[in-house]
């Protein structure tokens, strides 16, 4: 650890490509690319840690062809660090029919209606493949607000699944990250995280990770149980919030020791016309940029804003269904969402991480 800040805390992940600051956050390649970019674009918005979903790269191309193309990192050129989401919360969104065993899930795909069986054991071995820096297990997310014994039972699988996905062989470089599920109940989330870290098959976990947000409770049930549960997993091992958020859960989640974070947010909302900046969103289709011939933001650094692309052309290309607009949104929002875990890791090494989210989250009300 490097420093801390009350829980906020600034450390350095190291990987086979390279290390990683942390608090990070992590854009979401999903086909194994992050959407409308090239890899050295990505890079230029300080990201440095991509991530790729199990379930499609394993539906297509398929894993095998991957790794004969030199694994992700080859196949995609992306140089720096990656991580693959398990696919289980993709198999159970995406495609029909998935059924769940103590065995696992078997499923459709959402492609050709090939049926797919997935388990913790085949989990590791699909990622193996594929060959990511960072495995994640697979797990079991119980819907938003499902009842406390739903949850239970899903925290408790999750943990058998745990066991297998550990005892796995893998490749010895990769690193492999269990998942604490347990909703909003704060003892469950606890207790897991705790069982979690105490497995010690195969070495045990290299990483923990929060899944089950985001799904549909309110934010701030979301936010009072992070503050009651993330800085309570094990302080020696990186810890992951997976599939948040907004800025402002970032630096709720920072605040309260998180260090990765990865989301679709702002490649997504990109790709709807949506610019987030340190002042709010900006929807560029209005009205009122029509004429605009200043930056989404002349202070970003980001290609777009740099190179002096107008609010008023950013919007003339959206409405034009110019793809250039989705590119150009896309590497400010992620540009935006590194200058912010950027400056947070500057805060918490200077002591000011309370300040730094206090302004922050000002400036975006504005
Ligand atoms: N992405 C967002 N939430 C989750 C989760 O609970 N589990 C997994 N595997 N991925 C996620
Ligand atoms: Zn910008």
């Amino acid at each position: 650890m490097l420093a801390y800040d009350g829980h906020a805390r600034r450390s350095v992940l190291s990987t086979p490509h390279g290390d990683v600051d942390l608090p990070t956050f992590m854009p979401v390649g999903t086909q194994g690319s992050v959407k409308t970019l090239a890899p050295e674009e990505v890079a230029s918005t300080g990201a440095r840690v991509v991530l790729g979903n199990t379930y499609h790269l394993w539906m297509r191309p398929g894993p095998e062809t991957i790794s004969e193309l030199g694994g992700l990192h080859g196949f995609s050129r992306w140089p720096h660090a990656m991580l693959t989401d398990s696919g289980g919360f993709q198999a159970f969104s995406l495609s029909s029919l998935t059924k769940l065993t103590e065995e696992g899930f078997t499923f459709r795909s959402h492609l050709d209606g090939r049926k797919g069986h997935l388990t913790p054991e085949e989990a590791v071995r699909v990622q193996g493949l594929i060959g990511a820096d960072i495995q994640m297990q697979l797990d079991v997310c119980p819907p938003g607000e499902s009842p406390r014994a739903t949850v239970e039972e899903a925290v408790a699988r999750t943990t058998r699944w745990a066991k297998r996905a550990l005892a796995s062989p893998r490749p010895e470089a990769q690193a492999l990250f269990g998942i604490v599920q347990g909703a909003c109940f704060p003892d469950l989330r606890k207790a897991h995280a705790e069982e979690l870290a105490a497995l010690d098959v195969g070495g045990g976990f290299d990483g923990l990770a929060l899944g089950g947000f985001s799904v549909g409770e309110p934010i701030e049930r979301m936010h009072e149980t992070l503050a009651e549960v993330a800085f309570c997993l094990d302080p020696e091992r990186p810890r992951y919030l997976m599939g948040v958020g907004t800025p402002r859960d970032l630096l709720v989640g920072i605040e309260h020791g998180v260090d990765m974070f990865d989301c679709v947010l702002p490649t997504r909302n990109a790709r709807n016309g949506q610019a987030l900046t340190r002042f709010g969103r900006l929807i560029i289709k209005n009205a009122r940029h029509a004429r605009d011939p200043g930056p989404i933001d002349p202070q970003c650094g980001c290609a777009a804003c740099r190179g002096g692309f107008s609010r008023a052309y950013l919007r003339h290309l959206y409405l034009s269904g110019e793809i250039l607009a989705l590119r150009l949104l896309t590497l400010h929002n992620l540009h935006y969402y590194g200058e912010l875990v950027a400056g947070a890791r500057a805060a918490i090494s200077e002591g000011t991480y309370a300040s730094f989210k206090r302004r922050s989250l000002e400036a975006m009300e504005l």
